[in-house]
């Protein structure tokens, strides 16, 4: 055994490509090659192949992985399972990514923890546009190496050619992409040339195996020692006596002893025992998950990052990043998502898409929304600080996810750039006067009435009606109507998805300062979308957000047509107008269903009987 290379670290890495390409068959010709797999899964793989398999007597290795590939599409989590094997002089790490375009997701998760990536293209088919967003989507998310594996070289007729052509293109691409290394390989996975052994069909290939590239590359200078962060994932408390931290060091290294800092509120501490279940340890390191149990009773939680005081992470609420996009539903600035970071989550927004990037030129193009599969530059803002590292430092402490808050889905993955610092140096005022005491000397309790539905429901007479009763019952009222504030405050707004989020999250602004004045507000806006209506019950806090579903059937009001608005839009000349050409998104749960074809004196009349009960 060689001791250079037997000291290595394990090597993780991933395969790019679609199944065509040839991608599954060539880890089960690695795994089978490097003889691991186990004598009774070989025996049965060798049935099934002959059941199922395309490759006549062979065994065909792609049902060796195919299997785990359809497991892995059921999960939302962003772990990538690992399939581990061994050489004599290397241990590897290999997630398969699933190579269709809608998988990009999968894919970029694979590649947030490689080292190296397998990009495989179809000696026949050359670069593909795949080719190249894989290479992207890897570039960015920091694999800085990556073998070009040409596959099916038993095919071209002039295999040599076609190699050095596609290697030359690929060249160009690999240095605008700003990989470290890109070498070029000509294999075949099936017949496994140069894959473990060198193939007397290539002749004209002096250059070492796959596997041997494996073997050898020298990653080390990737894994720059990385100062140590432990983002807590529980805090575990069984008695009195006892409490631990519980969580996977994500990077560096921790000794009994060694100071810490918590990132968000800066106190000290010291660790006083490293608990596994296999009892105490004096040094743990990245990857172990362990219970740090500290000298001092500091206050601490889940989210929270401990890190050497000497090395701290940064504490920002707005960063620059770079995010890809994996959701249907496109990625529409000024909407709330969930960003989870680490084992921290907090409601953050996308404040504005800088571009996106355009995969096959790596150029920067402009964009308002990003669609699945897209890539682009953004600025985010968190609803408070989150302790992170640049990715290009930490790729564990770096990288973060979005998520839906209507379907839990993983909708983006994120690299973090840099802090971002706008408004620094501000910090909230608390006056002694304050939305309680301006109610209490309203004498009313303040809330939110939202009315949501199509143009033409009714909801401005509705509202018109209600506000009215309140004014003569001496309540305090101010009503805010979409038209209205599109006159002014929002005269920069159009119809567009991004638009109409941005129109409700100013106006839920607005609402919730005139909440806070004390006055009982009366919004009427179309708010197609179920999730800005939910962040405005989030913003508001419970009891404060009365949603008002005026439900009138699209045809009826388009018989209405009190602005001949329908007729237009009927007519094609007004594109996105909702219920034509634009969604909407009834609500589910709403504090009060109206039925819009009642008269509106007895819808008003539910109104103000809801909130006589509420008081
Ligand atoms: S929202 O979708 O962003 O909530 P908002 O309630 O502010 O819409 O404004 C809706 C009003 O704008 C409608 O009542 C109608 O008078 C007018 N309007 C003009 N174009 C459109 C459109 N494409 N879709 C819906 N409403 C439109």
């Amino acid at each position: 055994m060689d001791a250079t290379h037997a000291s290595l670290p394990p090597l993780r890495f991933i395969t790019c490509g679609s199944v065509d390409d040839g991608k599954s068959t060539l880890i089960g010709r690695l795994l089978h090659e490097s003889r691991l797999i186990l004598d009774d899964h070989l025996t049965a793989l060798t049935k099934a192949s002959a059941r199922h398999g395309t490759t006549g007597d062979e065994i065909d290795l792609a049902l060796l992985t195919d299997g785990l590939e359809a497991e892995r599409e059921q999960g939302i989590t962003i772990d990538v399972a690992y399939r581990s094997f061994a050489t004599q002089l290397r241990s590897f790490g290999v997630a398969d990514t699933p190579g269709h375009a809608q998988y990009t997701r999968n894919m970029a998760t694979g590649a947030s923890t490689a080292d190296v990536a397998i990009i495989l293209v179809d000696a026949r088919n050359g670069l593909q546009l795949q080719t190249r967003r894989h290479s992207a989507i890897c570039a960015l998310l920091g694999i800085r190496h990556v073998l070009l594996a040409v596959n099916k070289i038993d095919l071209p007729d002039d295999p040599e050619a076609v190699f050095h052509r596609i290697a030359g293109e690929y060249a160009d691409f690999a240095r605008s992409a700003g990989f470290v290394s890109a070498t070029p390989i000509p294999i075949s996975a099936r017949y496994g040339d140069n894959v473990t052994r060198p193939s007397d069909r290539t002749p004209w290939y002096q250059g070492p195996t796959l596997l041997h590239l494996l073997e050898t590359i020298d990653v080390s200078q990737d894994h720059v020692d990385a100062p140590f962060r432990f983002p807590v994932q529980r805090v575990v408390r069984p008695d009195a006596d006892f409490r631990g931290l519980a969580g996977t060091i994500a990077s560096g290294a921790i000794a009994v002893g060694d100071e810490i800092v918590v990132a968000s509120s800066g106190r000290h501490s010291r660790i006083a025992r490293i608990v596994t279940f296999d009892g105490d340890l004096p040094t743990a390191q990245a990857g172990q998950a362990v219970i740090l149990v500290l000298a001092d009773d500091i206050d601490i939680a889940r989210g929270d990052l401990l890190s050497a005081p000497q090395t701290r992470p940064e504490l920002a609420d707005q960063f620059a990043a770079r995010i890809v996009w994996m959701d249907e539903a496109p990625m529409l600035p000024g909407r709330s998502y969930l960003l989870r970071l680490g084992t921290d989550l907090v409601p953050a927004r996308v404040t504005s898409l800088r571009h996106r990037i355009d995969i096959n030129t790596l150029s920067e193009k402009p964009a308002r929304t990003l669609s699945m599969n897209d890539i682009g530059v953004v600025h985010v803002a968190a609803d408070r600080a989150v302790a992170f590292d640049p990715y290009k430092t930490n790729r564990h402490t770096g990288a973060f996810i979005l998520i839906d808050r209507a379907t839990n889905a993983t909708a983006g993955a994120g690299m973090i750039d840099f802090a971002l610092r706008r408004a620094t140096n501000i910090h909230r005022q608390v006056h002694q006067v304050g939305p309680a005491e301006r109610a209490a000397s309203l004498g009313q309790a303040p809330c939110v009435l939202w009315f949501t539905g199509l143009s033409g429901s009714g909801k401005s007479t509705i509202a018109d009606l209600v506000e009215q009763e309140l004014h003569r019952m001496g309540r305090h009222t101010m009503q805010l109507d979409g038209d209205n504030l599109r006159f002014g405050l929002n005269r920069d707004l159009g119809f567009t998805d991004a638009d109409r989020v941005e129109n409700i999250r100013r106006t839920g602004e607005v609402a919730k300062l005139m909440v806070d004045a004390g006055l009982i507000v009366i919004c009427c806006f179309i708010s197609p979308f179920a999730q800005e209506r939910e962040a405005l019950r989030a913003r508001l806090g419970e009891g404060q957000f009365i949603e008002i579903f005026v439900d009138t059937p699209l045809q009826d009001c388009i018989a209405r047509d009190p602005k001949g608005l329908y007729a237009k839009a009927l007519a094609g000349q007004i594109p996105n107008f909702t219920g034509i050409g634009s969604p909407y998104e009834p609500p589910e749960a709403p504090e009060l269903h109206l039925d819009g074809t009642q008269p509106a004196a007895e819808s008003a009349a539910l109104v103000i009987d809801l909130m006589q009960r509420r008081r």
